[in-house]
C-alpha cells in the first residue's frame, strides 16, 4: 500500500502538534514511507515568509501549506501539517483539494498552553506585546468532525502517536503493523 495522504494537526500553539509530527515521521519511516512534514513555525522561514498574523495571511499560509500538501500526496508521500490552522473554511477547502486528508484536532485547555508556554510567547501575549496571538486576543475554530482528537494534556505524546497511528489503519491509509510483520 503506497498511496499518499496527508495528516493535517490543527490546535492553539503549544498544543503539541510538532512533537506528535516528529513521531509520525519517524514511525511511518521506519514502515517504509516516504514522509515530509510542513510545520508553521519552520514554513514561515521560506514559503510563507514575510506573512503575518491577520486572518488573510493566515489563510495564505494554509492554503500555501495545503498545496504542496496536496503535491505530495498525490506524489505517494505522507504529507504532515503541523499549523495553528485555526480557521475551518480554509482547512476544509484544504481538505477538499487534497482528498486523502485525516485531520488530528490536538486538543488543549488554554490554561495549560499558557502554564507550558515553550516558546515564552503567551506570556507576551497576555501582557499586550503580541497582537493578535491564537486563543488570547484572536479566535480558534475547532474542526466540527475530525478523524482523530488528542487530548494532550490528558496523555503522553507516544500513546497520542499510536491512537493516530491505529486510526490511520482502520481508515486503510495504513497496513496493520502485525499483518505487516506477518507477511
Ligand atoms: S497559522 O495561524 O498561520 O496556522 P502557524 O502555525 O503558521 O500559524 O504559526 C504559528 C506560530 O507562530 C506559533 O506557534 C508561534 O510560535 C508563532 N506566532 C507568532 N505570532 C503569533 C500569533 N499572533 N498567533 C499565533 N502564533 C504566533
Amino acid at each position: 500500500m503506497t498511496a499518499g495522504f496527508t495528516i493535517w494537526f490543527t490546535g492553539l500553539s503549544g498544543a503539541g502538534k510538532s512533537t506528535l509530527a516528529e513521531i509520525l515521521e519517524r514511525e511511518l519511516r521506519d514502515r517504509g514511507r516516504r514522509v515530509e512534514v510542513l510545520d508553521g513555525d519552520v514554513v514561515r522561514t521560506h514559503l510563507s515568509k514575510g506573512l503575518g498574523f491577520s486572518r488573510e495571511d493566515r489563510d495564505t499560509n494554509i492554503r500555501r501549506i495545503g498545496w504542496v500538501c496536496e503535491v505530495l500526496t498525490r506524489n505517494e508521500v505522507v504529507a504532515i501539517a503541523a499549523a495553528i490552522s485555526p480557521f475551518r473554511a480554509v482547512r476544509d477547502e484544504v481538505r477538499a483539494r487534497v482528498g486523502r486528508f485525516v485531520e488530528v484536532f490536538v486538543d488543549v485547555p488554554l490554561e495549560t498552553a499558557i502554564a507550558r508556554d515553550v516558546k515564552g510567547l503567551y506570556a507576551k501575549a497576555l501582557a499586550g506585546e503580541i497582537a493578535q496571538f491564537t486563543g488570547v486576543s484572536d479566535p480558534y475554530e475547532p474542526p466540527l468532525s475530525p478523524e482523530v482528537t488528542i487530548r494532550s494534556a490528558e496523555e503522553p505524546p507516544a500513546a497520542s502517536a499510536a491512537r493516530i497511528l491505529a486510526t490511520l489503519e482502520e481508515l486503510g491509509y495504513l497496513e496493520s503493523h502485525r499483518q505487516l510483520a506477518a507477511d
